[in-house]
């Protein structure tokens, strides 16, 4: 069933475990994470990212995410991952996505607050949670890319602020994960962490999480992180899939047999993320 993001950030905050939130661009992603969800009789977010809604064009991200939402027994929430945009955020809501993400991590603080402020005003009536950035999370996605050098971890004292100020139902946080494929083992500034989650009550997001390590991850959600965010390792997944099946069949065409087992794929990715994050069983 489609869900408002704001239960799902609220349930895993008050149970302490996180939501995964996966990208989706095609069918066959937006099924095998439903499909996981529902085995394991998880809550998931599926997002799109505005290279996703590039790639598939709003409507059919759409469409599938609800139908997908609809046909699950298990609560889904339909994300836009990455918003900057006020009118395209205004068209998701009319399109029935159920949480945004808006980004104003790019902005001076006053103009982020300002630019969430607005997102929450035409959110909230329609019972659309909101997820806003502060802070830089570096590495590249999509048509976002932030030179490492730059990255801006979060400041505790300004995340207080800009939640007082906004009133959004998650704040996504810059702690050390990066957009991506990681060159060295990520490094993730735990105090940091846990110093925003004792100065907020609002659910914390962490992006960049594909190639996390796993404790690393666990040590996070139980610093309060309530959903993360992966895309690459599910790219990862589909490719690997894909190439291992055209190596061994060269003569192979049917696109059914070729992204088949690339779905099977990326079930065994979103399944094992389900269970490390504790969402299994939550639904
Ligand atoms: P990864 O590139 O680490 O999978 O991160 C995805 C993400 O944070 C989407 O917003």
């Amino acid at each position: 069933m489609l869900v408002s993001g704001k239960e799902l950030f609220q349930d895993a905050k008050r149970r302490k475990y996180a939501v995964g939130a996966f990208n989706i661009n095609n069918m066959e992603i937006m099924q095998a994470i439903v499909e996981v969800a529902e085995e394991l009789n998880s809550p998931v977010f599926i997002q799109a990212s505005q290279g996703g809604i590039k790639y598939a064009g709003l409507e059919y991200i759409a469409g599938m995410g609800k139908i997908a939402a609809a046909k699950a027994k298990v609560p889904v929430a339909l994300n836009i991952d990455h918003g900057t945009d006020f009118n395209q955020v205004v068209r998701c809501i009319r399109h029935g996505f159920s949480a945004v993400m808006i980004d104003g991590s790019k902005l001076p603080f006053e103009e982020n607050v300002a630019i969430t402020r607005k997102v929450v005003e035409v959110a909230h009536p329609n019972d659309v949670s909101v997820e806003a950035e502060l802070g830089k999370i570096t590495g590249v996605e999509d048509d976002i890319a932030v030179a490492e050098h730059e990255g801006l971890f979060t400041d505790p004292d300004e995340a207080y602020a800009f939640v007082q100020q906004t009133n959004c139902d998650a704040l996504a946080v810059a702690i050390g994960t990066a957009h991506g494929v990681y060159r060295g083992e990520p490094k993730l500034d735990f105090d940091r962490l846990q110093a925003i989650a004792s100065k907020i009550d609002t659910p914390i997001v962490l992006h960049g999480a594909s190639g996390v390590p796993d404790d690393a991850i666990r040590k996070a959600v139980s610093l309060g992180v309530c959903k993360i965010n992966i895309d690459t390792e599910l790219r990862l997944a589909f490719a690997q899939a894909i190439k291992q099946v055209l190596n061994e069949n060269p003569d192979e065409y049917d696109p059914r047999k070729i992204l088949g087992p690339a779905k099977e794929a990326m079930k065994n990715t979103v399944r094992a993320k389900m269970q490390l994050f504790g969402s299994a069983g939550k639904a």
